[in-house]
Order: structure tokens, then C-alpha cells, then sequence
């Protein structure tokens, strides 16, 4: 689905000063959080790929978080600031819309990946290639996107857009709090995010 997009190649070097803020931080911490949940999927595939039962459920939310929190609100966030980064630096055109592509392309795939999960958790056999395919497709493509935009997007961002860049953007972002890991998070993730906290405390000695 998803190509290495077009690079900002030497772009980022005629910029030595790059402006931390708040909002640059948030932005990694939100990909740091989903470098995580695409981990655990891709565990559970490997699973399902061996012929083991993998959870469906926990599967089910991590599709679920994927298009209800991250296609609705992190992308929205980022299609924000990306219209502002190409403005300041329009050399960033092509990379810039070929992330915003890749955002439709991953909401599509999302839904589907989300709509196979609750299929075979409602007990409908699904043939185990098809599944597969659209989930590596879904992971691969999840990882190169975020790779882009760590890598060329968020440094660039850093050192193009102003402070009244950065104040219009967070002006015209709505805080939505996330679902998963924020304040006052959901019940339905609960067994999600108790798995994560299980496996960032390592395997327990009997
Ligand atoms: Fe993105
Ligand atoms: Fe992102």
C-alpha cells in the first residue's frame, strides 16, 4: 500500500536550529504509544500465522483505537500542521502529500482490518491469507508512515514553522484526550491496556 514517500532529501540539513516545543514532544510520545500497539498486533499475527490462537479481542481494540483515535483525531491533528509545513517549505509538497494519501489509505484498511476482527470474534471463518495480508499490509505500512514523519516531517516542522505556526496549529487542534492511555481512559481498552502494562513488566519468576 504504502511507498517510502517522496524525500525531503538535504532538506532538513539547511536548517540547523530546530525548535523543541510542547507540541513536537506530544507528537512523538502519541508515535512512541503506537510504535507499541503495532508491536503487539504484529505479535498476535505471528501467532495466528503459527496456527496458535491469537486475541481476538485485543486485536478487535487495537483496530478499534487505530480508527476511532488515531485515523479521527492524531491524523486530523497532523493534516493540520502538514498544510502549514508545505506553506513554509514548499519542497515539501510531495512528501507532504503523499502522508496525506497514506492517512485515507490507512483509514481504509484500518476499517476493514477492524471489520475482519469483529467477523471472526462474532464466529465467522475467515480464510487465515486474507486476514494476514491486509494485516501486514496495514503494519508495514503503519511503520513506514510514522518512520517518514519522525525522521523528515517533525525536524522539518521544527525548524520551518514559527511560533504563530505553532500557536495557530494548537488553536485549531480541539483537545481530545485519548482514549487509551489519557486521562479518564475508556473501559472498553481495559484488557488492552492491561496487557501492555503486563509485558512492559517483563515475564514474572514463579
Ligand atoms: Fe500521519
Ligand atoms: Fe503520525
Amino acid at each position: 500500500m504504502i511507498e517510502a514517500a517522496t524525500r525531503i532529501q538535504g532538506l532538513f540539513c539547511r536548517y540547523p536550529e530546530v525548535r523543541m516545543n510542547n507540541t513536537i514532544t506530544l507528537w512523538r510520545a502519541e508515535h512512541a504509544k503506537f510504535a507499541k500497539l503495532i508491536d503487539l498486533l504484529e505479535a498476535q499475527l505471528a501467532l495466528f500465522h503459527a496456527g496458535e490462537p491469537p486475541n481476538y479481542e485485543l486485536m478487535l481494540s487495537i483496530a478499534f483505537y487505530m480508527t476511532h483515535y488515531v485515523d479521527a483525531v492524531h491524523h486530523a491533528r497532523e493534516e493540520i500542521a502538514f498544510r502549514r509545513i508545505r506553506q513554509r517549505e514548499p519542497r515539501s509538497a510531495p512528501t507532504i502529500d503523499a502522508l496525506t494519501a497514506q492517512h485515507a489509505e490507512m483509514k481504509v484498511d484500518g476499517e476493514a482490518l477492524a471489520r475482519e476482527f469483529e467477523d471472526v470474534v462474532d464466529g465467522t471463518i475467515l480464510a487465515r491469507s486474507e486476514v494476514e495480508a491486509l494485516g501486514r499490509r496495514y503494519i508495514d505500512g503503519f511503520r513506514a508512515h510514522m518512520k517518514c514523519e519522525d525522521d523528515e516531517v517533525i525536524p522539518l516542522a521544527g525548524t520551518v514553522l514559527t511560533d504563530q505556526d505553532w500557536h495557530t496549529i494548537n488553536a485549531a487542534i480541539a483537545h481530545v484526550e485519548d482514549p487509551m492511555f489519557g486521562v479518564g481512559a475508556e473501559r472498553r481498552y481495559a484488557a488492552l491496556r492491561e496487557h501492555i502494562a503486563r509485558e512492559s513488566r517483563g515475564p514474572t519468576l514463579e
